[in-house]
């Protein structure tokens, strides 16, 4: 007890803070999302998101090399096609965007792990995750009909040369389908990160601009998670287990700490990502350039919490930021 036990020791020396550490945060624990699109030699800025960009496959190389130089390990891509239509049919297409674009990266580098989103709100016309029909009288999202194509657009990217499978729509069996698909088609080596509890979140707000996916009609709240409930998440990762998921994802990260630690506390041998989104990189770059925080602090504050509260690894926007600052 104080006098004699004083907290402020280990606190005096830079070192010896740094040895006392618990919790570490390294460009080798991010994962930078990236958003191709159709056209040629374009580089669109994303308002809502300042320093990233919407990319055509052209400029695809120089990037990805880039962000090999700064030891990100890893991208998951992300693509607005030319055309949409009621089903999606660009996703699942083999000259899909998406499957140009890991072609192109596969050709321009072997070593940066090619993770793919698998969802179709950024492919419908209609900007909802799956097949939308009168299910009961009302307009929703049909689950099974979606699960094939789920499972289609998945061994499609594998075919292009997809390394991980990251799917993100919030359908019940979307693992499990999905699992099934790679396995028949022979990718039973590529393993599947599930988005097992994503939130129906207004913190992808400035995603929807990026990706061109907002719903044109409703919102998401009948298939991704209501924000109220903590307990609905552990159900939905113990399906996800079961299905057979590599990897688990809690989505959004910064207003689900506590999500990410009941889940890691449950299941702390399977690997656990979390999603700090696009609303949450976007009120910081805002707060940062009117000059109100201090962005390399606050965003390595965030980061750090983040692995604290149980993410072995974080999906972030700020990924080559981290990377330039931390070497
Ligand atoms: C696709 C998908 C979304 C995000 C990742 N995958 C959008 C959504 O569910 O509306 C959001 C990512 C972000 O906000 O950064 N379903």
């Amino acid at each position: 007890m104080f006098p004699s036990l004083r907290l402020r020791r280990l606190r005096r020396h830079p070192q010896l803070r740094e040895l006392v550490r618990e919790t570490s945060l390294s460009p080798k624990d991010l994962i930078l999302p990236l958003f191709v699109r159709h056209g040629r030699h374009q580089q669109i800025p994303i308002a809502s998101m300042p320093g990233q960009y919407q990319l055509s496959v052209d400029r695809l190389a120089e990037e990805i090399r880039e962000i090999d130089r700064q030891g990100i390990p890893a991208v998951i891509l992300f693509g607005i096609p030319e055309k949409k239509d009621a089903l999606g049919s660009d996703a699942c297409s083999h000259s899909g965007i998406v499957q140009q674009a890991i072609q192109t990266i596969k050709e321009v580098n072997s070593s940066l792990l090619v993770i793919t989103d698998v969802c179709f709100c950024e492919f419908t016309d209609h900007g909802h995750c799956g097949v939308v029909n009168e299910v009961a009288g009302q307009f929703d999202v049909e689950n099974d009909a979606t699960l094939e194509l789920l499972q289609a657009q998945a061994i499609s990217h594998a075919q292009a040369g997809a390394e991980m499978i990251a799917p993100s729509g919030m359908m019940d069996g979307m693992v499990e389908s999905i699992r099934d698909g790679l396995d028949e088609a022979g990718f039973h080596h590529i393993p599947i990160m599930s988005y097992s509890a994503k939130y129906s979140s207004g913190f992808y707000g400035p995603f929807r601009d990026a990706a061109e996916s907002a719903p044109q009609f409703g919102d998401r709240s009948t298939y991704q998670m209501d924000p109220a409930n903590g307990n609905e998440a552990l159900r939905e990762v113990e399906l996800d287990v079961g299905e057979g998921a590599d990897i688990l994802m809690v989505k959004p990260a910064l207003s689900y700490l506590d999500i990410i630690r009941r889940v890691k506390e449950t299941y702390p041998e399977i690997p656990l990502a979390a999603y700090n989104v696009s609303g949450e990189y976007a009120m910081v770059k805002a707060a940062a350039q009117n000059g109100w925080i201090d962005e390399k602090r606050v965003v390595l504050e965030i980061l750090t919490s983040i692995r604290r509260a149980g993410a072995d690894m974080i999906l972030t926007y700020h990924a080559k930021d981290v990377a330039r600052w931390l070497n």
